[in-house]
């Protein structure tokens, strides 16, 4: 199994300018008696892309982490040379050690022009296989039952539906869950007040709004009058004990919150394998208790029964009140148990907000302690959502509230941005635009900054076609993809097959090689934000592929080019760089119209 997931990994490194370079300075560290299974230096070797130009088009830290004589520098101007030598003849325009003891590389034109016609070929550029096919599944969203789909769970929604599309890229089999909180005392609170002022009519005009109204009326109610929280406590007994009225009930409460949410998901383009939420497994509970107790892991304290995490040195974990009641975290643990079962998954990522740390702690201590294990189990936390004063959103200042409200608003002004630039659509297309360029402006905005910051959403920012921001990726997305359609008939399908050959001959110029090279670093930031779990690094990534593709539009004629090899090759170029950016784009959820 092993040697099967590395011979795949194998089989796309070569896709991947990074591992050329990595190759080389294996060889010269081999060589020079540095390198033994990667033991001798301080964690994996690193080859990055430096900020600067005058940096180099890759560099690595190598010298400064490897033992032996003399200074970092000194080693770093020896593997630069070896490095020079051991490289087939003209892959490097040259190589160069930097104070204090960088290896910095520059690519010839050559190898950049031959690498970029290979790229062009290649069906499915940016995708690895270093999954193996392996069972990856993603819970996210996990919205609760009868109340607002705020905008936490939207940042949640859009963050984990875009880790799930990156670890498909990424080559594992993903199983995207929506681990709904639909079950718990306070259904029985839902159920009382429903009974005593719910009108039916009302909930389904507005399910979650009405629902909410009677929760909170509830909680005012019950601050007058302790005799409710008493008939609300009967209410969930009732439940849990198959009571038919209230069972159908909550049934209901379910079924209309679905499909409300269902309308933000599908305006979101977003979706899950599985609808699977709390009360799935709620059957599961006392024999799980009872199993835990059996085998000494839980013990009984004060009449309830808990686990111990002493040796993780974690708070104790109540499994189970002392009237028989369960808890969530108990079935977090019938959960874990029945995805392990149930799809072997290599990895589990469990996107909830910081605010649970503690709860996935000890999930996971207790996890080990069971010796369920067979995952890498990882809490994917993110940050807050603030209002736009930079404090805790508040209705009453006007500012968004709910997901729904939100897109509303991005989609508004998104129009705006449309009516100005895209004149010759018809009123359909502006439509159709002003909802990619909106809901793409406001995906954006949650997954490009590091998802452990609290974000304020910046309307101006959001939609501003100059700067860092879906709009400006899907405006140059859309240059491109104009200038495709104008090109004569049949160009674009010659630009994937034969014209890429004519850019392996062709020399370029520097915005051209740039562009080139900020292709190949597609699927560098589909692994390493697969790895991370970070969908920043995707979005970084995009936005300096689009600066490159317009300086590149901006200082180089395509179809005004007179020379009809060069014509041709520009042609590839402007087909690939777009397909990169749609190909990102859309691992990111974010759509690329081909006209805005
Ligand atoms: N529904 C919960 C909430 O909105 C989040 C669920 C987190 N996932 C979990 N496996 N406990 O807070």
């Amino acid at each position: 199994m092993k040697g099967s997931v590395h011979a795949a990994a194998r089989g796309y490194a070569c896709t991947n300018m990074r591992e050329k370079i990595k190759e080389i300075l294996r060889a010269v560290l081999k060589e020079g008696g540095y390198f033994e299974d990667g033991a001798a230096y301080g964690g994996p070797l690193e080859v990055f892309v430096p900020e600067k130009a005058e940096f180099g088009h890759y560099s690595t830290n190598v010298a400064m982490r490897i033992p032996g004589g003399g200074t970092p520098l000194a080693r770093a101007e020896a593997i630069a040379k070896a490095a020079g030598a051991a490289a087939p003849a003209g892959f490097f325009e040259k190589t160069e050690a930097a104070a204090p003891g960088f290896v910095n590389f520059w690519l010839s034109p050559e190898t950049v022009r031959g690498e970029f016609a290979r790229v062009a070929r290649e069906k499915r550029f940016g995708r690895n296989g270093s999954g193996a096919g392996a069972a990856a599944i993603v819970e996210y969203s996990s919205v609760n039952i009868a109340k607002p789909f705020h905008l936490g769970h939207l940042r949640n929604t859009v963050l984990g539906a875009a880790l799930a599309n990156i670890l498909e890229a990424n080559g594992y089999r993903v199983i995207r869950w929506n681990y709904l909180g639909d079950w718990g005392t306070q259904f029985g609170k839902l159920i009382a007040a429903y009974k005593q002022w719910g009108d039916r009519r009302i909930v389904r005009k507005n399910p979650i709004e009405a629902l909410q109204k009677l929760y909170v009326r509830f909680h005012a109610a019950a601050a007058e009058d302790p005799e409710l929280e008493a008939r609300a406590r009967d209410e969930f007994r009732k439940l849990e004990s198959g009571d038919r009225e209230n069972r159908k009930l909550w049934e209901w409460f379910k079924e209309e919150s679905l499909a409300e949410f269902k309308k933000t998901y599908r305006a979101l383009g977003v979706d899950f394998d599985a609808w699977i939420g709390e009360s799935f497994f709620e059957k599961e509970l006392r024999p799980l208790a009872a199993d835990l107790a059996a085998r000494g892991i839980a013990e009984r304290s004060e009449g309830a029964l808990i686990v111990r995490l002493d040796e993780f040195n974690l708070p104790p974990v109540l499994i189970e009140k002392s009237d028989g009641a369960s808890l969530y975290l108990t079935r977090d643990i019938a959960n874990l148990r029945y995805r392990l079962r149930k799809y072997k998954p290599a990895e589990i990522l469990y996107v909830v907000g910081n605010e649970q740390s503690l709860a996935f702690a000890q999930l996971f201590a207790i996890a080990k302690k069971l010796g369920m294990d067979s995952a890498r189990l990882a809490h994917v936390k993110y940050g807050l959502v603030l209002g736009e004063s930079g404090k805790k959103i508040s209705t009453r200042r006007g500012e968004a509230v709910t997901a729904a409200e939100a897109m509303d608003k991005a989609v508004a002004l998104a129009r705006g941005v449309v009516d100005e630039k895209g004149r010759g659509l018809t009123e359909r297309q502006k439509d159709a635009a002003a909802r990619a360029v909106g809901i793409g402006a406001l995906k954006y905005a949650n997954l490009k900054e590091n998802r452990l910051t609290d974000i304020v959403f910046d309307w101006g920012k959001m939609l501003d076609l100059t700067g860092d921001s879906a709009p400006y990726l899907q405006y140059t997305y859309a240059r491109f993809a104009s200038i495709l359609r104008k090109a004569p008939k049949g160009a674009a399908r010659r630009v994937s097959a034969g014209a890429t050959a004519a850019t392996a001959v062709v020399p370029g110029s520097e915005p051209e090689l740039a562009l080139m090279r900020k292709i190949f670093e597609f699927p560098d930031a589909v692994a390493a934000a697969g790895e991370m779990h970070s969908t920043s690094v995707v979005a970084n990534y995009l936005y300096k592929l689009a600066v490159a593709s317009n300086r590149f539009y901006e200082t180089t004629p395509v179809l005004g080019e007179e020379d009809r090899a060069r014509r041709a090759a520009r042609l590839a170029l402007v087909a690939v760089a777009a397909r990169t950016l749609r190909d990102g784009q859309a691992l990111l959820g974010i759509e690329s119209p081909e006209k805005i």
